[in-house]
């Protein structure tokens, strides 16, 4: 799978903003511009597993980079600007809201033990939840209450935001049907992002199969990091696959398909 070594020339120089769990932010070529740079950490369980995965960043740029172009394009803000190279891409700085954002359309993971449902239950409606982003408190789920209590977020921005989990929800559900699999549910992150004098909530950080459920429709074959929570393995095989399908690789970098034909002479 060649598309997965390394081709790019690492920019030390840069200065370095932060380093978190998956990646890293460094300053961007103009103000108020980023670069996230996708490494290849897998983390779970507030980083207590953590594992390096070889070619992981590089799938997960070109997959949030392909849902990111998508949404800006349908006029659902992000902070995407465009992909530099094979593990980075140009972002807009915001000012994060402290919030994950996860939306569940099938009870899965901690909703469906909390509950006592059988994962892979459809739910009777689609549920937005917040979760405090606080790594030394490992992100409590919080309510609206708390969120406006402790300012994190105000009554209205917690109607942008939801309008706009919506509006995310709505199009990677339609968009992973179309390629046979099951959006159970995503987090996203949100930030404040200031245009002259005005203000607007968009959609930040990176949406992937690290932060999705994705179960094929005909096997319910996990596509996401649950592979790696559950220790189940072929995480890069089930990312190059959602990558496959979304007709972002070539054919030809298909783990399962023939690989490139050698043209030979015929004389
Ligand atoms: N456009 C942006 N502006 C500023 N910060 C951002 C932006 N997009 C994402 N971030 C933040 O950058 C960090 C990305 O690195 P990540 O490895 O996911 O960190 P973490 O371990 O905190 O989840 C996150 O903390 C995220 O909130
Ligand atoms: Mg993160």
């Amino acid at each position: 799978m060649d598309f997965l070594k390394p081709r790019y020339t690492p920019m030390n120089r840069r200065r370095r903003i932060y380093e978190g769990k998956a990646k890293v932010l460094y300053e961007g070529p103009e103000p108020g511009t980023l670069i996230q740079h996708f490494k290849d950490d897998a983390t779970a369980f507030n980083a207590k597993k953590h594992e390096v995965i070889d070619g992981k960043g590089v799938l997960n740029n070109r997959i949030s980079e392909f849902i990111f172009q998508n949404l800006n394009d349908i006029g659902v803000p992000t902070h995407f600007i465009r992909r530099l190279n094979m593990r980075e891409q140009l972002i807009r700085e915001v000012e994060i809201i402290p919030l994950e954002v996860v939306v569940r359309n099938v009870a899965a993971g901690s909703l469906a033990t909390k509950l006592g449902l059988e994962e892979g239950t459809q739910l009777p409606r689609s549920i937005i939840e917040f979760y405090y982003k606080n790594d030394a408190l490992n992100d409590p789920m919080v309510s609206e209450e708390h969120v406006t209590a402790f300012g994190w977020a105000s009554p209205q921005e917690i109607d942008d935001i939801m309008a706009l989990a919506i509006r995310v929800n709505d199009f990677l559900s339609g968009l992973f049907l179309g390629v046979g699999i099951r959006l159970v549910d995503f987090k996203m992150e949100t930030g404040r992002l200031w245009e002259n004098d005005t203000v607007r909530i968009v959609v930040a950080d990176e949406i992937s199969p690290d932060s999705c459920r994705l179960w094929d429709i005909k096997s319910n074959d996990k596509l996401d990091k649950d592979r790696f929570r559950r220790d189940m393995g072929g995480l890069v095989e089930a990312y190059t696959e959602v990558a496959r399908r979304l007709g972002i690789l070539p054919e030809s970098d298909t783990p399962n398909g023939r690989g490139p034909v050698l043209v030979t002479s015929k004389d």
